[in-house]
């Protein structure tokens, strides 16, 4: 099969459960404890939910919040696919508070979660990783994903939902792989949050809205899933 010439895949992590403690619950005793045993003031740790949850319950959306685990298995997944490995695959970390994480495809995050907390707080604090490089494995910006699509030139947005229209793993990945062949700017867009619903805005920037499964699946299974697909029509493997 050939894969010469065919434009990478942009796959973006959606409104991902990825950010810093907010202001909102900076002062909460679980919070300032947390930070505390961990030598770091509260805006410089991650929100997570098996830790701050009942600091959480006072935060809009809690539901959809609070949940680095999501986007650690997500990237574990995309960064390790064979499609990554061939220069065929650009990742994005959209969050739910509005920044992009631009993930160069040679990162190797860490495979322990507590390690990758530590390297995603270094990044949404300093802004890259390593700091102070000039050619950083991750880059934070302020962005909406508006702007990051229209950055990125895409020309086709497929949301993957689980209320979308049903198509199989092997039909989407073909349509994605003659899309890549043909040069089309193509991004998967998919949710990295625990529950509930994309926010409207998301939901009018898509092209398509796909479901490979009739039931909600996790995040990284479809991301796992729509990769393969696309491997396997590009013959990649
Ligand atoms: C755990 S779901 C998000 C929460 C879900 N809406 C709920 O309320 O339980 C994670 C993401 O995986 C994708 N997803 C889940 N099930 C899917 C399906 N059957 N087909 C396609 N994408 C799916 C969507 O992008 C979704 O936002």
């Amino acid at each position: 099969m050939r894969t010469t010439g065919a434009e990478p895949l942009h796959l973006i992590l959606v409104e991902s459960a990825l950010e810093l403690v907010p202001r909102e619950i900076w002062h909460h005793e679980l919070v300032k404890k947390h930070a505390r045993k961990r030598g770091k003031k509260p805006w410089e740790t991650i929100l997570d939910k098996s830790i701050h949850y009942r600091a959480m319950l006072r935060l809009p959306q809690h539901h959809k919040r609070g949940r680095p685990d999501i986007v650690h298995a997500c990237l574990l997944q995309a960064l390790g696919s064979p499609l990554n490995k061939v220069g065929l695959l650009r990742i994005y970390v959209h969050t739910i508070d509005n920044r992009v994480i631009f993930v160069d495809p040679s990162t190797r995050i860490p495979r322990h979660y507590y390690r990758f907390v530590g390297l995603m707080e270094q990044l949404l604090v300093e802004g890259r990783v390593p700091p102070n490089s000039d050619k950083p494995l991750m880059r934070c910006e302020r962005m909406l994903l508006e702007d990051l699509l229209k950055e990125l030139g895409v020309s086709r947005a497929i949301l993957m939902h689980e209320g979308g229209s049903r198509i199989s793993v092997a039909e989407l990945g073909r349509d994605i792989a003659s899309g890549m062949r043909r040069g089309e700017r193509i991004g998967v867009l998919v949710g990295a949050f625990p529950h509930g619903s994309f926010s409207s805005d998301v939901e009018r920037l898509a092209s398509d809205k796909l479901s490979i499964f009739d039931q909600v699946l996790d995040s990284w299974v479809v991301v796992a899933r729509v990769l393969a697909g696309v491997e396997i029509a590009l013959g990649v493997c």
